[in-house]
């Protein structure tokens, strides 16, 4: 596994593996691995030859009160589980590498971005404005950078692959984006770097989020209640355990819009607070 910091020693990694027609996978990072990471790793390992992982805390995506300075850094840590996972490439580059001019002008490091209209208005998107135009515009500064052929995201971030899927159907980047499902604690938490922000009894806790959205998929399902009195239960619910909700929604699971009877394809977007940590989870259904 090789380290490397800089584009330029990134494209000279890469052009080596280029000329013996080696296949790339890359798995964009903030770092501060879990196993749902690495099994993103080991997703991307099984589909191309040459595995780059990049480790980049992307102060575009963070809002003003939002925790990018305290946002774990684990370097080496990170790099021994890259290791473990026969990660070929690290990628970890610097604020300045990345967005040259970005200490003097921290509003403003680009004057170029990228915006997905419509998928990136609801959701998260509507809480955290500016969150997805940052996604957008480092995964696509990324792309142009290590050029994969595959691409993987965790579908725990069920809007922002529905928005990185839509980015590379409309500007014709050239990389198979591939969605890996949502890894669980035993207790049925979904695998966050977040989650280290937890204590156990608040992690206990926060498993309610998974059992809600179980509960609401199968009211879904099986007993046919509609969405609204679904959503508006599992507010409840989740209130009277302790959350501040953000917002429960059952949507379409293409256009992320509020869901209509006559769609077959759902996913339920949740996002609670749990003190100050904000959680999301997602389950899909079809009806
Ligand atoms: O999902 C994440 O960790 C980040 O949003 C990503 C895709 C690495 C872009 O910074």
């Amino acid at each position: 596994m090789i380290i490397v910091k800089t584009i330029a020693e990134l494209q000279d990694a890469l052009f080596q593996q280029r000329q013996q027609a080696k296949t790339i996978g890359f798995v964009p990072t903030m770092g501060n691995l879990h196993h749902g990471h690495l099994s993103l790793v080991d997703k991307a390992k099984e589909v191309a030859d040459i595995v780059v992982v990049s480790l980049f805390v992307n102060p575009t995506q963070f809002g003003p009160n939002e925790d990018f300075d305290s946002y774990p850094r684990t370097f080496e840590a990170d790099c021994e589980k890259l290791h473990n996972h026969n990660t070929d490439i690290v990628f970890a580059p610097s604020v300045e590498e990345v967005y040259p001019g970005f200490a003097q002008n921290k509003t403003q490091p680009n004057l170029t971005k990228v915006h997905v209209a419509e998928l990136g208005k609801d959701h998260c998107g509507a809480a955290r404005p500016g969150h997805f135009d940052g996604v957008t515009t480092i995964v696509s500064k990324l792309f142009n950078m290590v050029r994969p052929d595959f691409a993987v995201f965790g579908q725990k971030d069920f809007q922002q692959l529905a928005i990185i899927r839509r980015m590379v159907q409309d500007l014709n980047i050239p990389v198979t984006i591939i969605g890996a499902p949502i890894l669980r604690e035993e207790n049925g938490l979904a695998m966050s770097s977040r989650n280290g922000y937890l204590s156990q009894e608040q992690k206990d806790q926060a498993a309610g989020i998974h059992r809600v959205l179980t509960w609401a998929k199968e009211q879904l399902i099986t007993h046919k209640l509609s969405f609204d009195s679904v959503e508006q239960s599992a507010v409840e619910q989740l209130t009277n355990q302790g959350f501040r909700v953000d917002y429960f929604n059952v949507s379409n699971a293409d256009t992320l819009q509020v869901a209509e009877v006559s769609d077959k394809k759902l996913v339920i977007l949740a996002a609670a607070y749990l003190g100050k940590v904000r959680l999301i989870d997602n389950v899909t259904l079809t009806i």
